[in-house]
């Protein structure tokens, strides 16, 4: 139940640069986290947060497949407006591009490679009942230099900074802001920093200096920014965690099927595969001979045989046949991984849309 309500921007544009190639085709929000493009959950969160109007903002290679995936946001029961970011200019000036969007009224922020699982309807509520001018979400990094920082004295905010070399906490800011319009004048002055971005972290920062309240919570439970593979199989791992297993696939009698396992309709596990959760197959695939998990999310109609594959993701329509342990790898769609000679080794993959391996 909420007292009031709040619009929300979705940051769906940027480069993407330190995840290709699997980014050459498409935005890095939407690669998938257990079989749904990672926005999927920033727009599920959001909803938590009572948002339903959503302006997604989208630039860059792919914007099409948003448009898409998302068409006009009813099957995800919100309405979705598209704003178009020619340049990735920074997260402010994204924003700034949604003024009229806005309006008036208080919003909320996500940036799109953002996860988080707790849901933020609390946070909401209380940001939506206060004067606060912003409100944000912190969380203790190990590598604070990557991220926005915030400085604390006596329970308030001193201080937030973008990605510095000496940084006072390890509370990274987390991409999910609780802002009033009084940000867009701000912006409106802001200067392009040293990575000619117009941060949110220096629109903040000139907020807090200008004598405004900017409250926040720290956050315990799961959240990441999903820069690096590394970052997408583990947030897959963390979101697999926390399933239900399902089954509505066919096996064969000697399949074994461990720990928490979600299968797909029209899947055939057969032969004496052995998947061992946390384990997602999509609709249509066939998996003859293998051994997969922990850890491995496959897409819709891939086919797999005489593999094994571990703490991996598999992106639909997917061939793959190898005695090749794959481990820590990401598979586009479409790719073809084909065993051709006779040595038994482990493989890391990275495979953009497409890609075909003669191994
Ligand atoms: O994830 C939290 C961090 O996100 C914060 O701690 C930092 O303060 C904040 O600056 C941001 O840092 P990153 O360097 O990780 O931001 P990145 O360039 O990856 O962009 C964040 C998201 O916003 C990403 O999904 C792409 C999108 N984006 C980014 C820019 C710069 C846009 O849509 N347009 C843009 O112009």
């Amino acid at each position: 139940f909420f007292l009031y309500y709040m619009k929300g921007i979705l940051l769906h544009g940027g480069h993407g640069t330190r995840l290709r190639p699997l980014t050459h085709t498409g935005p890095k929000q939407l690669l998938p986290i257990a079989n749904k493009p990672m926005s999927e959950y920033c727009i599920e969160s959001m909803k938590d947060a009572g948002v339903t109007e959503i302006a997604i903002i989208i630039g860059g290679i792919g914007s099409n497949k948003v448009r898409e995936y998302y068409g006009d946001g009813e099957k995800f029961d919100v309405k979705i407006t598209y704003v178009k970011q020619d340049e990735p200019l920074g997260i402010s000036h994204a924003i700034n591009l949604c003024r009229s969007f806005i309006g008036d009224d208080k919003f909320l922020v996500f940036l799109g490679d953002n996860i988080i699982q707790r849901n933020i309807g609390d946070f909401a509520n209380e940001f939506l009942k206060s004067n606060d001018d912003a409100s944000i979400l912190l969380c203790e990094v190990d590598n604070p230099s990557r991220f926005g920082i915030a400085d604390m004295h006596e329970g308030k905010i001193t201080k937030i900074m973008e990605k510095p070399k000496d940084p006072p906490t390890n509370f990274a800011v987390t991409g999910i802001y609780f802002l009033t319009p009084k940000i867009f004048d701000i912006i409106d002055n802001l200067k392009p920093s040293w990575r000619n971005e117009l941060e949110i972290t220096d629109a903040l920062q000139i907020l807090l200096s200008e004598n405004n309240k900017i409250s926040y919570h720290i956050i315990t439970d799961y959240w990441k920014d999903t820069g690096t593979p590394e970052d997408i199989i583990n947030a897959n791992r963390a979101i697999l965690e926390n399933k239900t297993s399902y089954f509505y696939g066919e096996k064969s009698d000697s399949v074994s099927l461990t720990g928490i396992v979600l299968i797909g309709k029209g899947t055939k596990i057969l032969g004496n595969s052995q998947i061992t959760g946390p384990v997602i197959v999509g609709e249509n695939c066939i998996l003859d001979n293998v051994c997969i998990g922990p850890n491995c999310s496959i897409g819709n109609n891939s086919q797999i045989t005489n593999s094994n594959i571990q703490n991996s993701i598999v992106m639909s329509d997917c061939i793959i046949n190898t005695p090749i342990k794959i481990r820590n790898s990401i598979i586009s769609s479409n790719s073809e991984i084909e065993f051709k000679n006779k040595s038994q080794d482990e493989k890391i993959f990275l495979l953009g849309e497409g890609t075909k391996i003669l191994i």
